[in-house]
């Protein structure tokens, strides 16, 4: 007897060929899965392929003579526990929102009671359409749950958000909302690792919101006032907990590095705006890490056009106070979330660190001497020390994708005791 049925939708999109690798992992980890393409998923890939896998008729078009059951939408719809669409066009997203029933998935979702998990992908530009945001926001509404697209190059070449999420993240949500201690065999749940051990998947069940790179806080439509920051280090630490099996969201300012593929990214240039994408994503987050160099101050009036030089020998530029983004997250966190920062100083950094982790209520601080060889900004390796209610852990020179390790195993440490 299997554990859960599956009801897997399948539509028109490039990304139609991953649903195959969803199927299989779903059979994996001993679910019975059953099989609803739209007429256009049929152009890139063929219900045979999931016939021959899954052992049923795929039905794609209801009023097909062959098709086996002449009240499909009704029954496949009430014999399932959750209805999975991978990956969902913006074009079946807009249906399921407004109520159309015009072929057979999207009357399935109309006839469901099952709870409803979709992983949308498609084109940054169909992503970020209003249209599009305010299907999802209202499905959302309607209770049904996202499995979000992440960044990275595009079928049609670009790069941006609009990518399918991996495969495996997105079974691993499909199963989570089924039952939380569901997990695919073969991935370990942290409680049975100890921190170090970062090939396996430790983090399973942590979202990371994580801030990286320096910000630009406007002077006129040309000039900024910005730092060194290239966001080497916030990276890092992205992609080393999502490869141990977290969900991760970076906020990302002004950065000369790439972000690792296959991560959400929000960007958010200035302060202001990087302290907005924040707070609207904190809600989700279980581990916060402020790696971001923000800057304190910015322009207290930005000209609206390019100031000119001429008969101009001194200027004076008057700053105020930028929004506090760590101070913030700390004050509005909530039971067990995690608040991390990075201190990068000249001089007694390890005193100014833990000023800096009192006076934000941080749960960890790593503190950087950027005046060392080998650490600091833009640079691909780092020297710092770590400092939470748990003690101080020096690390040594060592690469930054390392220390992003090292860094995540005193989380872990933290969230243990
Ligand atoms: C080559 C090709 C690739 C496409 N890729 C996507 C995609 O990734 N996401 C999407 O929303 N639409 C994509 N479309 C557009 C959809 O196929 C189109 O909106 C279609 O009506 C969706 O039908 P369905 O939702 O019933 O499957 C693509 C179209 C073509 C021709």
């Amino acid at each position: 007897m299997s554990k859960y049925r599956i009801g897997l939708g399948v539509t028109g999109g490039i990304a139609a060929y991953k649903a195959i690798e969803v199927m299989r992992l779903l059979q994996k980890a001993g679910c019975d899965v059953s099989v609803a393409m739209t007429r256009h998923a049929t152009e890139f890939i063929q219900p045979l392929t999931f016939r021959a896998l899954t052992d049923k008729y795929v039905i794609v078009d209801d009023y097909d003579p062959e098709n086996p059951d002449p009240i499909a939408h009704v029954n496949f719809s009430q014999e399932i526990d959750l209805l999975l669409v991978v990956p969902a066009t913006a074009n079946i997203i807009a249906k399921f929102a407004n109520g159309i029933a015009d072929d057979f998935l999207s009357s399935t979702y109309l006839a469901s009671t099952a709870p409803v998990l979709i992983a949308p992908a498609m084109n940054t530009t169909m992503w970020e359409q209003p249209a599009t945001q305010r299907n999802i926001e209202q499905l959302k509404t309607d209770g049904v749950r996202f499995v979000e697209p992440v960044a990275g190059e595009l079928a049609c070449k670009t790069v941006g958000t609009g990518k399918l999420e991996d495969v495996e993240n997105i079974v691993r949500q499909a199963l989570a909302m089924l039952d939380s201690t569901f997990q695919i065999p073969g991935s370990e749940t942290r409680e049975n690792l100890e921190p170090g051990t970062w090939n396996n998947k430790d983090l399973i069940g942590e979202h990371f919101l994580i801030t990286v790179g320096g910000t630009r806080e406007a002077i006129d439509p040309v000039r900024f006032i910005s730092n060194h920051s290239s966001g080497k280090m916030g990276f890092a630490v992205a992609e080393a907990a999502r490869k141990r099996g977290a969900e991760v969201t970076i906020v990302r300012g002004s950065t000369t590095a790439n972000p690792p593929e296959g991560i959400r990214v929000i960007d958010a240039v200035s302060a202001r705006a990087m302290f907005d994408a924040v707070m609207a994503e904190l809600g989700k987050a279980t581990v916060f890490v402020g790696a971001a160099a923000v800057a304190d101050y910015a322009p207290a009036h930005a000209a609206s056009t390019k100031i000119k030089k001429d008969g101009i020998e001194t200027m004076t530029l008057e700053l105020k106070k930028t929004p506090d983004i760590l101070s913030e997250v700390s004050k509005r966190r909530k039971d067990g979330q995690l608040v991390i920062g990075f201190a990068a100083e000249t001089n007694d950094v390890v005193t100014y660190a833990k000023i800096k982790m009192g006076k934000k209520g941080l749960d960890l601080v790593v503190a950087n001497d950027i005046t060392k060889q080998g650490a600091g900004f833009n640079t691909d390796t780092n020297i710092a020390t770590v400092i939470s209610r748990l003690g101080e852990t020096e690390l040594p020179l060592m690469s930054k994708r390392e220390m992003a390790d090292k860094i995540l195993d005193e989380v872990l440490k933290l969230r243990k005791k």
